[in-house]
């Protein structure tokens, strides 16, 4: 990835100028599509700053229609959100300058906000990682951009908008990691590295496995847990992000990242290889992952009453423009989200980290701060959330981008507190 782009001053500001732009994107040696681009690479370069500095990052638009940058997960003022609420689209020849402060560490990834279903598609997304003191430490960090494409048989980027789509999703069959078909990755034997995975794909769910081998879960989307979690899968759907703890392993091995069967209500897939990895000569560790990370505490009780309760169904159905119930700076929020339809829906709020209270009626197992939360058909999930002071419009919704275009998702305000 190209980190070229990005100045960092000693004051705490990273300062970077984002191209969007018409490229041909090799996606697969020899095989080029018509990619869109922030300055001609997919994924955008890779942003790095660390807690409390400012970014701030000037947008030119060459592309031939409208577009917005939306920072997922970031705690930006309203302003900055990238919703067309919040700004009017950045027109072809025009830019537009994006400030603001990186609160939380974490892995985070920045997209197109307007006609997402085509500009993400054809990659319009980066990652954007923010360092926190007293991390843990690893041999190594990389960062896996999950994505795929759909193309028809003269290999062009599919068209968009039919009918089966809007309903289903857009997946396709090249699988990508970081813009790449299916690469070849290298780790030196012996050694654990920090991988940040992000799922940047339009539609498509990640049941993520490292061939069968445990890994340590050590952060979702709003950074680190209270403590390391080890598993052998990890189910990653559109939005999401997830940090593991990855080796060590053996020279010689190679490994399949692949993901596994999964049936989000459009029937089971198949087993799906995104990367192999390929475990070098061996080199020597100095990771050291401590037993636990920092102390969540609980916004609520498992039991606590919901305050609201969104129906996705109705809001899969009811078009553009819905408008939610604004909320009061200060006022707990307990939000049921019930999904009675036959599909998942992962559900993203805009601009504030929230607690997975219940899945389904049962207490959630980890404590974590989340963006997005997949809610699995005729299901549902507790979620609360505390508004801080940044009042303005925001938004939810569904992160399968063809649902959000559809309709799936509503502005709502937050507003003064009562005094
Ligand atoms: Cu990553 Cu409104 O979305
Ligand atoms: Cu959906």
């Amino acid at each position: 990835m190209n980190t070229s782009a990005q100045r960092r001053s000693e004051a705490g500001s990273v300062t970077l100028e984002l191209d969007a732009r018409e490229a041909e994107w090799e996606f697969a040696p020899g095989q080029t599509i018509r990619g869109f681009t922030y300055n001609g690479h997919v994924p955008g370069p890779l942003i790095e700053a660390n807690v409390g500095d400012t970014v701030q990052v000037r947008l030119t638009n060459n592309l031939p229609q409208a577009t917005t940058i939306h920072w997922h997960g970031i705690r930006v003022p309203a302003e900055m959100d990238g919703t067309e609420a919040v700004q009017p689209p950045v027109e072809p020849g025009e830019t537009f300058e994006y400030q603001f402060v990186v609160p939380d560490a974490g892995t985070f990834w920045y997209h197109s906000h307007t006609n997402e279903t085509e500009q993400l598609e054809r990659g319009l997304y980066g990652a954007l990682i923010v360092r926190g003191s007293g991390e843990p430490s690893f041999d190594g960090e990389r960062v896996l951009l999950l994505d795929d494409l759909k193309l028809d048989a003269d290999g062009e980027v599919a068209p968009f908008g039919d009918e089966h789509e809007h309903h289903a999703g857009r997946e396709g069959d090249v699988r990508l990691v970081n813009g790449r078909q299916e690469p070849e990755l290298e780790i030196p034997g012996g050694t654990i590295e920090r991988w940040r995975v992000v799922n940047a794909a339009n539609t498509r769910f990640v049941r993520l496995s490292i061939d069968g081998r445990s890994f340590m879960i050590i952060g979702t989307d709003g950074g680190l847990l209270p403590e390391p979690l080890s598993a052998t899968e990890a189910l990653v759907t559109p939005g999401e992000r997830i940090d593991l703890a990855v080796g060590p392993f053996e020279e010689g091995e190679r490994l399949a990242i692949e993901a596994l069967p999964y049936d989000r209500g459009k029937g089971e897939t198949g087993r799906e290889r995104f990367a192999t990895l390929r475990v070098g000569p061996a080199a020597a560790s100095q990771a050291r992952i401590p037993a636990t990370f920092r102390q969540i505490e609980p916004l609520v009780a498992a039991d606590a009453e919901p305050t609201r309760t969104i129906d996705l169904k109705a809001l899969m159905h009811g078009g553009h423009h819905q408008r939610a119930d604004p909320v009061r700076v200060g006022d707990l929020q307990v939000w049921d989200l019930v999904n009675e339809t036959g599909q998942d829906h992962p559900f993203h709020l805009h601009g504030f980290f929230f607690q997975i209270v219940q899945e389904d009626g049962e207490p959630a197992p980890v404590l974590a701060w989340k963006d997005t939360v997949n809610v699995p058909r005729k299901s549902s999930a507790r979620i609360a959330w505390l508004p801080d002071d940044r009042q303005g419009e925001w938004m939810y919704h569904c992160h399968i981008l063809e649902h959000h275009a559809m309709g799936m998702m509503a502005h709502f305000e937050v507003v003064p507190e009562h005094r």
